[in-house]
């Protein structure tokens, strides 16, 4: 299926189960000075989370962009990026897991016709021997095994985990809330790539949570019931809330039975627009990790630069300049200096090809975005030859030298850090980081 036949698939699926849809809240959230991107779609609900009435009612569903720098270190496999379009059902104290869950499991397997058999699921358990790490007081999600298994799901499709698995709040495990905050055990569904082989250096036995790649996960149902107390309890709201998030992409490439979400539609002009400039195929395994970081980092910079921020050293205008540079970097690595860095401002083209028909991207912004990223990368370009120049130059790595490298050529401490790792080499943190205090101080005093 094209990504569009699954996201209006699953918007007019819970419409027709009485859901209002909601349009996606901006990439960079208005009035939440508690994060720097929208990175769920509950995110903007919070407030009717708690209580106070929705205006379009209890039952709502949408396509959210998301971008979770979190994940950028896993970006350059098949299916992790930081920016993504997750699907999302909520119940605002209407209905809850036995509504939920079949609703979803219809949706799987009658409208995207995906096969029982490789769907698999999971629930919450505090005593799992997977995934354990603190007790949570909560007990075992019985109710939703027992769903899972009148639905069908043969009990060796069913797996338990615990808090660090099958709970989900926007901070992690209970213990890692903060008061206030709200969460709940959550049970995800997995479809399984039976074509991808186990990989041993994974854990000897396969599992819907293995990361080696065969089991996917395409949804996640939370329970959002409880919130973190001031003395470090759950205490039950008021109302019981269901919300659901699913990744496009992933849900996408599950259709097409492919475990690689960069061949689906989302991501395949952007894939032909960098083999056209740089000469080099995806398809070479030597260099499908770099393109899977290019491809991911250049949508995700479209993305945010079309939320009106622009590159800069401060809060999201420096997550921005990061996502450029180390996209620049790992171009040049491919093509090397044959191509300047800027020539990836035509990749922002594609990125908007790519969501014209939908919502999601303001396409009169085609133009001024292509703009930003070419100066952007015009600047970084200049010291980019001479900054890799003097780089091969360095026998020993250590953070006060980082830190140089950083100011005088500009690369970001990660890209500088996969740059030694190449050679073997680990750059200190806490070394660079005292440098960065040191000279920040330094002009502080400059400026007095
Ligand atoms: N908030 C949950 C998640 O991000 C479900 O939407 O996985």
């Amino acid at each position: 299926m094209t990504s569009e036949e699954v996201r209006r698939k699953y918007i007019e699926f819970f419409v027709r189960y009485g859901h209002q849809e909601i349009p996606s809240a901006s990439l960079v959230p208005e009035n939440d000075p508690s994060t720097l991107f929208t990175s769920a779609g509950m995110q903007p609900l919070v407030p009717y989370l708690l209580g106070k009435p929705h205006p379009q009612g209890k039952r709502l569903v949408n396509s959210q962009k998301c971008f979770r720098a979190q994940d950028i270190e896993e970006v350059g496999d098949n299916r992790h990026t930081t920016f993504f379009e997750m699907l999302g059902n909520w119940s605002l104290g209407d209905y809850f897991k036995k509504e939920q869950l079949p609703w979803f499991w219809q949706f799987l397997t009658e409208e995207l016709k995906l096969s029982h058999e490789k769907l698999y699921v999971s629930i919450f358990d505090p005593s799992a021997s997977l995934g354990t790490g603190g007790n949570s007081g909560v007990p075992k999600d019985n109710e939703s095994y027992e769903i899972w298994k009148s639905l069908g799901v043969p009990e060796d499709h069913i797996f338990a985990y615990g808090v660090e698995k099958n709970w989900w709040s926007r901070s992690g495990t209970p213990e890692q809330m903060p008061a206030g905050e709200i969460g709940g055990p959550d049970s995800e569904v997995f479809y399984e790539f039976t074509q991808v082989e186990h990989d041993p250096r994974f854990g000897d036995k396969c599992h819907p949570n293995c990361d080696c790649g065969r089991f996917v996960e395409i949804g996640n149902s939370v329970f959002i019931q409880y919130q973190k107390q001031a003395d470090g309890t759950l205490q039950e709201l008021t109302q019981k809330n269901v919300d659901f998030g699913g990744g496009l992409e992933r849900m996408t490439a599950a259709t097409n039975d492919n475990p690689d979400i960069f061949e689906t539609d989302l991501f395949s002009k952007i894939i032909t627009a960098i083999e056209n400039i740089s000469g080099r195929s995806y398809q070479d395994i030597a260099v499908s990790e770099q393109f899977e970081i290019i491809t991911d980092h250049m949508k995700a910079a479209t993305f945010i630069i079309a939320s009106d921020i622009l590159p800069s050293n401060k809060m999201q205008g420096y997550v921005l300049r990061r996502l450029l540079r180390r996209a620049a970097v790992k171009f040049n690595s491919i093509c090397g200096s044959t191509e300047k860095p800027q020539d990836l401002a035509v990749v922002s083209g594609s990125v908007i090809d790519t969501y014209a028909g939908t919502d999601m991207l303001d396409i009169s912004k085609k133009d001024e975005i292509a703009d930003v990223i070419r100066q952007e990368l015009d600047k970084f370009g200049k010291t980019l030859e001479r900054g890799l120049a003097e780089i091969e130059k360095i026998a020993q790595i250590d953070g006060k030298i980082a830190f140089d490298l950083y100011q005088t050529y500009g690369f970001p401490l990660e890209v500088l850090e996969e740059l030694f790792a190449v050679k073997g080499q680990k750059i200190d943190r806490q070394q660079f980081n005292e440098e960065f205090s040191r000279h920040q101080q330094v002009s502080r005093q400059g400026v007095k």
